[in-house]
């Protein structure tokens, strides 16, 4: 598809509401929360509270499911959110809370990753889909790398360039000074700077028939968060290419119409 021209970025609002929308129609979530749980489950390194920090953490509809998950083996473990959006670190904090848990220290940092300015170490380091949207990439991952415990693991869960994000590559606009960090340029870095990693694919699928259901709002919502933009403001024009593309690469499951929505999850140790 050809770049589109029409563009308007998702308010941190339509943000965060369009990616629970997306998240709860894909499979993928509960995928990646079962990677997360064995890597993290596995690290047994550490003599005090286990130290994890998520960054790009979001409204915590991954990570606070991982905090309960890791709060029942009753390890005390400390963990940090850093996020910019103000929205989604306030509902992390809201529904954290709910949970009462008490072997866990939740710091939030509501702040972009690049002015993060924290000299402890961690034990794990993860980002779920964040890294696409950092302003430099190389940099970034270098830094985190650095804030590495002695046998610490950096994760990494980042889409491949496929059919579905090809959509969300045609709009988005905040990257125009260079091209998004799909997982084959994420490996390639990698690769190029002599770092160990492992990589393994895991393979969701996400729903999206209502996509195709005119003037329906969870429809709306999984488009804008597909397309990163928010696509109540593109002309018909605009919105019926979408659609198109979106058709072309679906398949029918019984009645409903599913995109592969996988992921790459990569380990740096
Ligand atoms: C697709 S969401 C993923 C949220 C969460 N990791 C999850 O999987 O549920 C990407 C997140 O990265 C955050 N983000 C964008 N730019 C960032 C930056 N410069 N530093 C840290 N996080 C950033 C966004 O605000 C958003 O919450």
């Amino acid at each position: 598809m050809q770049e589109s021209h029409s563009c308007r970025q998702l308010s941190d609002k339509r943000f965060d509401v369009t990616h629970e929308t997306f998240e709860r129609s894909s499979t993928q979530q509960r995928l990646v929360l079962r990677a997360l749980e064995e890597l993290i489950g596995s690290h047994s390194d550490s003599s005090g509270p286990l130290r994890i920090l998520s960054v790009g953490c979001g409204s915590g509809i991954l990570d606070n499911q991982l905090i309960s998950s890791i709060a029942l083996s009753s390890r005390c473990f400390n963990y940090t959110g850093v996020d910019p959006n103000p929205v989604a670190c306030q509902r992390f904090r809201e529904s954290f809370d709910k949970l009462a848990l008490k072997n866990v220290e939740l710091k939030l940092k509501v702040q972009g990753i690049e002015s993060l300015d924290i000299n402890e170490p961690f034990d794990i380091i993860q980002l779920t889909h964040a890294l696409y949207y950092f302003k430099d990439p190389a940099d970034t991952l270098e830094k985190l790398r650095k804030l590495l415990a002695p046998n610490g693991k950096l994760v990494m869960v980042h889409a491949p360039n496929e059919s579905l994000n090809q959509l969300s590559e045609c709009f988005w606009s905040h990257h125009v000074d260079h091209d998004i960090w799909f997982s084959k340029r994420l490996e390639e870095h990698l690769v190029r700077e002599n770092i160990d990693f492992t990589r393994h694919r895991i393979h969701g699928e996400v729903d999206v028939t209502q996509c195709f259901e005119s003037g329906c709002d969870h429809g709306e919502k999984l488009l804008d968060f597909i397309t990163q933009n928010d696509c109540r403001e593109s002309g018909v024009e605009v919105l019926e290419r979408c659609l198109y593309f979106l058709k072309k690469i679906s398949h029918v499951d019984g009645s409903s119409l599913k995109v592969e929505h996988p992921a790459d999850v990569f380990v740096v140790t």
